[in-house]
Parts: structure tokens; C-alpha cells; sequence
């Protein structure tokens, strides 16, 4: 575990009497992406700027690509790239201009940064854009050159501050395809992000945080299995809900304003034994549907509130 690209066992901070985190226990390994999935507030930037070195833990072990981010903090800079609220973009240079200073930066020579820069811009289309100061990106843009700009010295390990937030849909997308790339091409990422979806499309395994506390861990089937099974709901109209109902069984959910009937059913086997049970009680099906159960769910279930809703508030 301690091998793992990412480990913390009971990392605790506090900001005066604010305890902002309370024992957080995180692995990541090598090669793989987690998502840190909570609402405002609940301690993710606060973690990712312990594990990028920025601010130190007040308790517990926190180690990043095998080393201690207190004691070899040198090594964990090394090892790490960084984005999001920390953005080292000088909006009076070009993008090119940008990626170059960066490169020279990290001790790259002239001629290896003006080539990964050319990479970069390339990789996350900006080459459009390169000659143009910063100043004048869009925000998904700018967002882009950013990630680029965490990238030049090519890290290992990357942690991305809610990288989409706030993003337009289109900008959201492109965005998402640049971090499948590197999760392709090996790199181990830690993603923050208040957005189920984007946790659940992108990510390997999802951490659910909230108050400083890690809720829930796993992929995020996983997570969903927790709530329950799926769900098949047919419509049979009002008349028929209460026949239906008691031909699908035990446990039996009925709506009847909708007019549909729904009960848990995993799996082929259970739909088709439904769905028997209905056509044996000469119950006529309009529809049906057989529904999973999403990352909100499971979210509404561990904290009694939902993500998103709960973001809004802060
Ligand atoms: N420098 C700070 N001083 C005092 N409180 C802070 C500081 N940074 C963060 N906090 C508080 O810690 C909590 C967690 O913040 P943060 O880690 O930024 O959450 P998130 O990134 O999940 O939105 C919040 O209540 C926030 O107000
Ligand atoms: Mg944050």
C-alpha cells in the first residue's frame, strides 16, 4: 500500500478550531485515476495542497510517489504536476511563450522547451491560439494551457483542482479527453470534482468526501451497488397497477398516478421472471425500463443530501 503513487492514513488539518480534514485515508496506485468526489468545502483542495506540498498535515502519513511530503518534500516536487486554483499562467505572454518559460523553468534547454511546447500545444489544441497572448484565451482555453503548462516536465503523477468547474459543456468534453489521454499514456492522476458524472466517466476508483471525511470508496459500480439493485419499472396504467403489483411480487413499488409498477431485478433471469409473472396475469405492458442507479443516488443515500444541491448552497 505504502508503494501505492498516493497514500495518506489519518491526514488531519485544522485551521484554528476548523477541523478540515478528520483522518482521511486515501491509495491510489500507480498508473490509475481517482476522483475526489464532494461538495464545496469538504477538504478537497485542502488535501491537494497537502499532497502537492504547499501546506503541511497536522497529523498522519502522507506519502506521494514513496515519499514523505514532510520530510522529502523536494522529491514529491519532482514527482508531481499541478492545476487548477493555482494557475502559473502570465496572461501577457503567448501560449507558446507560456509553455516555453515553463520548460526553461524545470532546467529544460531552449531548443527541448521550444519542442515541448510544440507538443503541448499540439496535444491540447492550441496550436490555433499559440501566437496569441494569454489574456484572450476563453476560459476552456486557458483551462488547456493550464493542464499543458503542469505537464511540461512530463510528471509522473498529476493532481487536477476540479479542472471542468465552471467549464462550458463543449470546453468540458475537450477537457475530458485531454485527462483520458494521459490516463492512457500512464500517468497517475488525482481528480477533484464536485460533478458525479465526471467522476463516474473518468475515473478509476471515486473517493466520496464530505465534512473532511472519506464516506465511501470504491469503483463506482461499487458504489452503486451499495444503493441497491437495478430497478425495472413498467407501465401498465392506472386500472392495472394494483394487478400488476401483485403479480411482480414481494417488494413491489406502485405509482399509481404514473401508472407504473417497479421492483429490484438484477440480471436477465429476475426481468424475465417479472415479466412472465405479468403476461401470466394477462396484465397488458406499455413500456418498461430498467434503471441503474446513479452516482446522485448514491450520493443522497450516504449523506442525505445531494451533491450538487448541497454545492449550491455553500
Ligand atoms: N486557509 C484557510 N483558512 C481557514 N479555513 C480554510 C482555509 N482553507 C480552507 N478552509 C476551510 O476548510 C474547509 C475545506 O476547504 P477546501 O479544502 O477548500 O474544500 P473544497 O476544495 O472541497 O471546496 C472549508 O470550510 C474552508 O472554508
Ligand atoms: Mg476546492
Amino acid at each position: 500500500m505504502q508503494d501505492a503513487a498516493i497514500y495518506t492514513k489519518g491526514l488531519t488539518k485544522s485551521y484554528g478550531k476548523l477541523s478540515v480534514l478528520k483522518g482521511v485515508d486515501l491509495v491510489v496506485e500507480r498508473g490509475t485515476m481517482l476522483a475526489l468526489l464532494g461538495p464545496n468545502g469538504a477538504g478537497k483542495t485542502t488535501i491537494v495542497r497537502i499532497l502537492s506540498t504547499l501546506i503541511e498535515p497536522d497529523g498522519g502519513e502522507v506519502k506521494v510517489g514513496g515519499f514523505d511530503v514532510v520530510r522529502e518534500g523536494n522529491d514529491v516536487r519532482r514527482t508531481i504536476g499541478l492545476t487548477g486554483q493555482y494557475a502559473a499562467i502570465d496572461d501577457y505572454l503567448t501560449g507558446r511563450q507560456n509553455l516555453e518559460m515553463m520548460g526553461r523553468l524545470y532546467h529544460l534547454s531552449k531548443a527541448d522547451s521550444a519542442t515541448r511546447a510544440q507538443e503541448l500545444l499540439e496535444q491540447f489544441s492550441l496550436t490555433d491560439a499559440s501566437e496569441r497572448i494569454a489574456k484572450t484565451y476563453s476560459g476552456g482555453m486557458r483551462r488547456r494551457l493550464d493542464l499543458a503548462a503542469s505537464l511540461v516536465a512530463t510528471p509522473p503523477i498529476i493532481f487536477l483542482d476540479e479542472p471542468t468547474t465552471g467549464l462550458d459543456p463543449r470546453s468540458r468534453l475537450q477537457m475530458w479527453e485531454v485527462i483520458e489521454g494521459l490516463r492512457r499514456a500512464g500517468t497517475t492522476i488525482l481528480l477533484t470534482t464536485q460533478y458525479l458524472e465526471e467522476a463516474d466517466k473518468l475515473a478509476d476508483r471515486i473517493a466520496v468526501i464530505d465534512h473532511g471525511t472519506v464516506i465511501a470508496e470504491g469503483t463506482a459500480d461499487e458504489l452503486k451497488a451499495k444503493v441497491g439493485k437495478e430497478r425495472l419499472e413498467v407501465v401498465v396504467g392506472e386500472a392495472h397497477v394494483e394487478r400488476a403489483a401483485q403479480a411482480m411480487g414481494e417488494g413491489a413499488h406502485v405509482d399509481r398516478e404514473e401508472g407504473t409498477v417497479s421492483i429490484a431485478a438484477a440480471g436477465v433471469g429476475e426481468v424475465r421472471r417479472a415479466l412472465e409473472a405479468l403476461e401470466n396475469a394477462g396484465v397488458m405492458v406499455e413500456s418498461l425500463s430498467l434503471h441503474k442507479p446513479t452516482l446522485d443516488d448514491v450520493f443522497l443515500k450516504l449523506t442525505g443530501h445531494e451533491a450538487e444541491e448541497a454545492a449550491a448552497k455553500n
